[in-house]
Order: structure tokens, then C-alpha cells, then sequence
């Protein structure tokens, strides 16, 4: 290919849309820009090596620079975020002023030919990108620049959430991450699940453990409010009774007036003027009644009705309740929504912030809901190990060895499935065999995370699911077992993360929800509707919550649940 004679240097590579890259004999345009993607040349079975002798324009920053041949040339190696390789670009001096380019993190644009790199230097390259002309350069501050060359941590890369995404390993969870959301939509589609959005604001708490943030403009309005009664002091009592006496005195012109049979004229005017001070005095007395601090009610509690909703309101916990409501009328529904919990973990397993995938599926029971979440997790790991192997191999090398065998692992093999009294005994029975764990085993006993990871990682050895639990410990809303001691709840635990998903089969029996509410003291006038679905054609229905970013931990083998979501949220930050 490379004794081809290369087009004329105006003849950049052919547009085309087509999403099949390493197929194609040209390299591929993006379609909105005018370079070419260098995924589209390094990501092809040969490397790129069969499209050498083309002009291509790339754009992308600098990983790193070094200028050779004692200043003649420089050799760049540029990235741009569609894959985890960077593009080999040489610049000779002749073609531009070469210190401008070699500074980590300078972004440049350049037209070049592709080039078969000469052989025995031991380089891994397939293609490498000779430069014809620098067409733009966004260059850097090398003194300031706080992401160099050499590696910094995850924990110091977290200081930088605006300019992390330029290093391997975040770009690499980023494709990663969204490889996974695609999968997602794909596998429900396939499935015949409707994609329903749920709304974020909510005045219901999904799973009664009054962890919410409120959403409120009831501070703002009182700071305000505050503000103004500093600058504008109300109306004194004396104020008031001033207003007061205007507007009696106004009045009894009027009376006066009418009395003495004056014009029309004269009456209209006067009772205008009445009117006047009527209206001044109503603005008095209301002025005269702001106090500082948030409304209160007669009671002596806030007063809500003064807040934007008219009501309490809150960021949800999960989008379930909101998305049963569909499914209790389209059958198979999900939906895909940030969600927020304000519990003060500073795990690396939480967030206050987080995704959440909850299918919900009608006319399906615990066994229906459980062989769903299997699928659709063995689906992500497939999907993973052919559309981002490359950067699985990336995860591979810099963080966890085992990933790649992993995700082949979930992608081949059935889950374990045990009960929760069986999980008990087992972890029971490794305790008489002298296994510590810090948290106490018994049966009613929430599962530490600990007693899932030992379940999972030690025990089976793979993904588990745990299933009815003692009612005491899950939701208001999972189906009472005949046994009426447990619920038809289910938890997916796998390997290194532990709980990935939590679900159940919802309670469809109108008498045996109300009797679960009132049980766990939990008011039932915001349920009312959520109890309608039950009072009017109510169906057997189950659902799951997968936690998404959870999930993001479990393919990539990275160790904090902060490096796998873009904008991290937990207690005492929330940068940008
Ligand atoms: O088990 P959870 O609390 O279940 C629910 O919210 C149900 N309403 C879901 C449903 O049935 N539709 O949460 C579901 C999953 C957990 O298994 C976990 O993976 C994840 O959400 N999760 C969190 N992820 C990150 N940070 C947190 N603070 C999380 N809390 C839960
Ligand atoms: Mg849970």
C-alpha cells in the first residue's frame, strides 16, 4: 500500500457515515467535522497499516512530545478521546516551529499522510502520521498545567474533575461507561421494554428511609426577604395606625360629602382618594407582618404551603414507584435517571449521587424478576468484551488484572442463586470455621457488605443472588411470602462490589400493602396513589433497581465508585 502514490494534498479522507470503520479501504470523516477520528485509523484489524499513503486531518492533545534529530523533527503522540491509542505524528521543523507543539496537554490540528513507520525501532505503531501542515495549535502553560506527563493519582486527579477526562484511565471508564448505557437501552429495547422517564422532583420517598434531599426555594426567598428588611425596615405599629387614620378620615369626607349633596364630580373624586389609602394601608399592614426567618405555620412548623410546590418536595431515591405506574398499563417499562441519597457514607462504594437503571416488569414474579436481571447483566459484559475490548485491555494493564476474564465469566456462566436463610447459614457456618467478620451474624440481620463480598468472591465465586429476606430489613413495598416472615426481595452480589442490584416482587394485594405501611409507621396519605394501582386492576408485578455506576466498578476492576462517574457527588463536594 505505501508505494501507492498518495492524493494531492487538498484531498482529505472521504466523508462517510457509516459506523463500520475497519471495513472501509478510505479512512473515515467524522461526519460533523472535518478530521478523521483516530479510532477510525488505529482501531481497524490492520492498525491502520492499510490506509497508509492517505492525507488525513486529526486534531487531538498531546500525550507527549519530543523533538529529535537535534531539533529537525519532533515526534507527538496525540490522542482524542475515541480510543484508548494514541496516533504517532511526526512534524519536521521545516513545517513548523516545533517547541509550540511537544508541551503535554497542547491541542493541535494538522493535515499529514499516513505513513508505514520505518521498521526496526522497535515501535508497536502500525501507521504513523507524517505532517504536511500545522493547521491550528491550543497550546499549554507548562508551568501551571496540572496534569503532566507522568501519572498522577486517582485520588490527586480528583481535584481536577474539569481536566481529568484528557488522562488514559478516565477516558478510557468514560467509553466505557457509555458503552454500558447503550447496552442498557439496547437490551430493554430487544426486550420490548418501554423507556419511561421519571420525574427527579418528587414528594414521595421511594424507599421510606427518609434519606432525601429537599428541594426548596423557601431559603432563598427568606435570605431575600432578609435582605430587604434591612434595606427597607417594615412599617412601625405607628406607620399602621397612620395608614389608619387616612384612611378614616378619607372616609368621612366622603360621608361629609355625600351629606352635603355635593357633585358627582366631587364624590367620585373623594372616594377615589378613599380607595387610595385604602390600598396603602392593605400594603402597610402586609409589610408590617414580614418577620425574618422561614414561614411558620400556626403550629409552629414551616409552612410548605408558602414553598415553590405548594408542598414539601425532594429529590428522589428511585424512580420505582413513578415508573410502576407505567408499567401498570404498558407491561414492561424501565427508566435510566440520576438519583440522589443524602446518607452521610463516605464509602468507595457510594455516592450522593448516582444512576440507576429499575426495569419493571408486569405480570412477573421474583423467579421472572431474577432471570431479567441475569440477562441484562450478562448482556453489559458481552456487549463490553465486543465493543470495548481495547479499552478493557487498558483497565487490564493499569488496574485490575483479573477484568477482562471477569466480564468473560459473567458473560458464560449462570449466577448462584440462594436464599437469605441459606446465605445465613453459610456465613454461620464459616464462622464456627474461625472466619472474623466485624459485623455479627444472624438471621434478620441486614448483609454487611463484607458478608456479600465473602458470599460472592469466596464462597461461589461468582455473581449471586440472594433472595427473600426478613420483611423487617427491605422496602414497604416487596411482596409479603406466605411464610409472613420474609419478602419476595432479591439482591444481585458480585465480585468486588457487592450489591450491584437490589429488586422484588411488588406487592399487588390492597389489604396487605396498607398493613405494611401502617407496620412500618409510614403515613399513608403520599401512598394514596401509588395504592390506586392496587385498588383498580391491580396485577403481579417485579422490578429491580441496578445501581449504574456500581456496575461501571465491576467491569473496569477500578477500586472507588468517585472515578467511574464524571462529576462525583459525596459528602463535602460537589465540585463544578
Ligand atoms: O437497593 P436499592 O436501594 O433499591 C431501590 O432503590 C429500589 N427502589 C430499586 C427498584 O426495585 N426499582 O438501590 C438499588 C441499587 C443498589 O443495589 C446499588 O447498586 C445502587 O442502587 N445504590 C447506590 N449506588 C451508589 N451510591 C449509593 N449511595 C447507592 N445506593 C444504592
Ligand atoms: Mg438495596
Amino acid at each position: 500500500m505505501s508505494d501507492e502514490a498518495p492524493p494531492p494534498a487538498h484531498q482529505l479522507a472521504s466523508v462517510s457515515s457509516s459506523n463500520d470503520e475497519s471495513s472501509s479501504s478510505t479512512a473515515q470523516k467524522a461526519r460533523f467535522s472535518d478530521r478523521v477520528r483516530i479510532r477510525s485509523i488505529l482501531g481497524r484489524p490492520d492498525g491502520g497499516a492499510g490506509l497508509a499513503g492517505q492525507k488525513v486531518r486529526i486534531s487531538g492533545w498531546v500525550k507527549t512530545g519530543r523533538e529529535q534529530g537535534k531539533g529537525a523533527f519532533a515526534f507527538l503522540e496525540v490522542n482524542d478521546g475515541s480510543c484508548p491509542a494514541n496516533l504517532q505524528v511526526m512534524v519536521d521543523a521545516s513545517v513548523s516551529d516545533l517547541s509550540r507543539l511537544i508541551a503535554t496537554g497542547t491541542c493541535v490540528t494538522v493535515d499529514g499522510c499516513l505513513k508505514i513507520p520505518p521498521e526496526g525501532k522497535g515501535t508497536k505503531q502500525k501507521v504513523e502520521l507524517s505532517v504536511v501542515e500545522v493547521v491550528d495549535v491550543g497550546t499549554v502553560d507548562t508551568a501551571t498545567y496540572p496534569i503532566p506527563k507522568t501519572k498522577l493519582t486517582l485520588e490527586r486527579l480528583r481535584e481536577f474533575p474539569h481536566l481529568r477526562s484528557r488522562t488514559n484511565s478516565i477516558s478510557a471508564i468514560a467509553r466505557i461507561r457509555h458503552a454500558l448505557a447503550i447496552a442498557t437501552h439496547k437490551f430493554f429495547d430487544e426486550e420490548g421494554f418501554l423507556y419511561i422517564q421519571t420525574p427527579i422532583i418528587t414528594t414521595s420517598d421511594c424507599e421510606g428511609a427518609g434519606e432525601m434531599f429537599q428541594v426548596t426555594t423557601l431559603i432563598n426567598h427568606t435570605e431575600k426577604l432578609e435582605r430587604d428588611l434591612i434595606e427597607n425596615p417594615p412599617p412601625t405599629e405607628a406607620d399602621v395606625e397612620a395608614a389608619r387614620a387616612i384612611v378614616k378620615a378619607r372616609g368621612e369626607a366622603v360621608a361629609q360629602l355625600k351629606a352635603a349633596k355635593a357633585s358627582k364630580e366631587e364624590i367620585t373624586a373623594s372616594v377615589a382618594e378613599l380607595n387610595e389609602a385604602k390600598v396603602s394601608l392593605a400594603r402597610t399592614e402586609e409589610r408590617s407582618r414580614l418577620k425574618p426567618g422561614l414561614p411558620k405555620a400556626d403550629d409552629g412548623k414551616i409552612d410548605y404551603s408558602q414553598d415553590f410546590f405548594g408542598r414539601q418536595a425532594f429529590l428522589t431515591v428511585s424512580g420505582q414507584l413513578q415508573v410502576e405506574t407505567y408499567a401498570c398499563g404498558l407491561s414492561d417499562v424501565y427508566t435510566f435517571g440520576p438519583t440522589f441519597r443524602a446518607e452521610n457514607s463516605h464509602t468507595s462504594r457510594h455516592l450522593a449521587e448516582f444512576w440507576m437503571v429499575e426495569p419493571e416488569l408486569a405480570f412477573a414474579d421474583l423467579e421472572d424478576d431474577m432471570n431479567c436481571a441475569e440477562a441484562y447483566v450478562r448482556y453489559m459484559c458481552k456487549w463490553l468484551l465486543e465493543k470495548r475490548y481495547d479499552d478493557m485491555e487498558l483497565m487490564a494493564k493499569n488496574f485490575d488484572k483479573g477484568c477482562i476474564d471477569r466480564l468473560k465469566l459473567v458473560a458464560s456462566t449462570p449466577f448462584g442463586r440462594l436464599t437469605y436463610t441459606k446465605a445465613i447459614e453459610v456465613l454461620e457456618e464459616a464462622v464456627a470455621k474461625g472466619k472474623k467478620f466485624e459485623n455479627p451474624v444472624e438471621w434478620g440481620i441486614d448483609l454487611a457488605s463484607e458478608h456479600e463480598r465473602y458470599l460472592t468472591e469466596v464462597v461461589f465465586q461468582k455473581p449471586l443472588i440472594v433472595y427473600n429476606y426478613p420483611k423487617g430489613i427491605k422496602a414497604f413495598y416487596m411482596r409479603l411470602n406466605d411464610d409472613g416472615k420474609t419478602v419476595a426481595a432479591m439482591d444481585v452480589l458480585v465480585p468486588k462490589v457487592g450489591e450491584l442490584i437490589g429488586g422484588s416482587q411488588r406487592e399487588e394485594r390492597i389489604d396487605v400493602i396498607m398493613e405494611r405501611i401502617e407496620e412500618m409507621g409510614l403515613p399513608v396519605e403520599p401512598y394514596e396513589w401509588y395504592l390506586d394501582l392496587r385498588r383498580y386492576g391491580t396485577a403481579k408485578h417485579s422490578g429491580f433497581g441496578l445501581g449504574f455506576e456500581r456496575m461501571v466498578l465491576f467491569a473496569t476492576g477500578m477500586d472507588n465508585i468517585r472515578d467511574v462517574i464524571p462529576f462525583p457527588r459525596y459528602p463535602g463536594r460537589a465540585d463544578l
